[in-house]
């Protein structure tokens, strides 16, 4: 089997754009299995060894895209316009989204390679953190932030604690879930008898939008994967194995 290109593998890891890469490898920085490679389309083969400046790197099996979703998009493979449309560019096989964001919904869009990430970040005994930008028709109360604190009940079913920020203006309020329901937000809202009329995700356990583009994706920086790994108990880089 044909192994992966190197500056896709290269940039995968989280070394830089496929651009900034291609130009580490034709700088000769790089080492495939001992020996230099200049160029940027050389095909890995698998369990080959990585160097950069005389230094091991881990190569990982999965890979992990943090997208700024823009209002318009599907979060589906099938149903468009889709998320994966603003992938190109980026190996999307075996990549799936974490949770979903409605069409209408803006932010933060995190993909991995990796099912049980996955499944931890996803499931509400890990109750990751999930903040949320959110305006509103009317304005948010004190009352709204006891009730979504001691965990509304939703069709019958109790919702775990949220937390709800009133800042200056409380039509622009902050809320954070621990787990993810379907239109969990906009059904709270109006719940209280409110209506939501943006919504935007800010982050993801630890994982943060920042000053990403709207529309753009980018790798995980390797920190930024190995805390995300710790939060969910998996320890780290180590637990996804070698290639
Ligand atoms: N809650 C919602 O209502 N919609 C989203 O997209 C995310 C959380």
């Amino acid at each position: 089997m044909r192994g992966e290109r190197l500056d896709k593998l290269l940039a995968r890891l989280g070394l830089g754009s496929r651009k900034e890469v291609a130009r580490l490898v034709r700088a000769g920085r790089v080492r495939v299995a001992g020996e230099a490679v200049r160029d940027p389309g050389f095909h890995v083969p698998e369990g080959a060894s990585l160097e950069l400046d005389g230094k091991p790197l881990a190569v990982r099996r999965h890979h992990h895209l943090l997208l700024h979703k823009p209002a318009g998009y599907v979060t589906s493979r099938t149903e468009g316009p889709s998320v994966y449309a603003l992938l190109s560019g980026f190996p999307t096989r075996d990549l799936a989204p974490v949770g979903r964001l409605d069409k209408d919904t803006e932010g933060l869009l995190l993909f991995t390679t990796d099912g049980e990430l996955l499944h931890r970040l996803t499931h509400p005994r890990h109750k990751v953190a999930k903040r949320y930008l959110v305006h509103l028709e009317r304005p948010a109360t004190e009352e709204d932030q006891r009730a979504f604190a001691e965990g509304l009940s939703l069709d019958g079913e109790r919702l775990l604690p949220a937390a709800l920020s009133l800042g200056e203006d409380p039509t622009r309020v902050e809320l954070v879930l621990r787990e993810g329901r379907f239109h969990q937000v906009k059904r709270m809202f109006q719940a209280r008898g409110n209506r939501v009329l943006y919504l935007k995700r800010l982050s993801l356990g630890p994982l943060e939008l920042g000053d990403l583009s709207k529309g753009e994706a980018r790798y995980l920086t390797p920190e930024e994967e190995e805390t995300l790994y710790r939060a969910v108990g998996l320890g780290g880089q180590d637990a996804q194995g070698e290639l």
